[in-house]
């Protein structure tokens, strides 16, 4: 297995507001030790309201979790309402942009074109984008899941020379805030089909090195076997990230 360094990250959504995000991310860090930051990146993606706050706590604390981002805009400034640039998150040391959530894609109405423009925005920026991919039901039950998932990953990896500088999620959406897990055979098949169009996109090399989470109702008891596997680096974490006790075990995983 390749020398890939797992990244577990617990996007929060809409969910705490800055004071109880410092209380969550407190509360993970108390329960984590040296060696699992050392096996592991962990970050945690707040909403923008939250992302100061926690940056504080990081940096006054010297906590070596990492910030992320839950969107961005394009544009470097301008009147772009209700946005946010890619620059001023650099600014709070925001380190993870997500890219093409399909909650994004779903009801803020974000093609693959937006999501290229914001994932190339992001790297412009000396930021990492997580683009996230994955098949509605009704796509895998027609046997499109392998076909919607490639043409995702190459509309938003346009124009990147090398992926591995991305992190992909492959997040089904069926598997999202349901409950409703992919089996470790099926999300490590499908994350091992991410990184073989990877390295039809960006080369054999560019595949061995890229990181590919699975998220999805990932929770304490389906995290570890979901990361054993071969093609799954981490985990991209939405409800169970906003508990402590299930994030912190599930940043743990190696240990069960
Ligand atoms: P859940 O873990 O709540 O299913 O959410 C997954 C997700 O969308 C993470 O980005």
């Amino acid at each position: 297995m390749a020398d890939r360094t797992p990244l577990i990250a617990g996007n929060w959504k809409m969910h705490l507001d800055h004071l109880e995000a410092i209380q969550l991310v407190q509360s993970v860090a108390y329960h984590l030790d040296p060696e699992d930051y050392e096996r592991s990146e962990i970050a945690v993606i707040p909403p923008f309201t939250a992302l100061r706050s926690v940056q504080t706590l990081l940096e006054g604390d010297k906590l070596p979790m990492l910030l992320g981002a839950q969107d961005c805009h394009w544009e470097e400034q301008g009147a772009f309402t209700g946005a946010v640039s890619v620059g001023m998150l650099k600014r709070l040391a925001v380190r993870y942009v997500l890219c093409g959530h399909s909650e994004r894609r779903a009801l803020f109405g974000e093609d693959d074109e937006i999501v290229n423009k914001k994932l190339r925005a992001v790297m412009a920026g000396g930021l990492t984008p997580i683009l996230c991919v994955g098949e509605t039901l009704e796509q895998r039950d027609a046997g499109d899941a392998e076909s919607v998932v490639a043409s995702q990953l190459r509309a938003g990896l346009d124009g990147v020379d090398d992926p591995a500088s991305v992190v992909i999620a492959y997040e089904p959406v069926w598997a999202i805030g349901t409950g409703r897990t992919a089996t470790p055979d099926d999300a490590d098949t499908m994350c091992g089909f991410v990184r073989d169009t990877i390295s039809d996109l960006g080369g054999a090399e560019s595949a061995a090195r890229v990181r590919v989470q699975y998220g999805g109702s990932v929770k304490p008891g389906n995290a570890a076997d979901l990361m054993a596997r071969e093609h799954i680096d981490g985990a991209l974490v939405g409800g169970a990230s906003i508990n402590a006790d299930d994030f912190a075990i599930i940043c743990r995983h190696h240990r069960s």
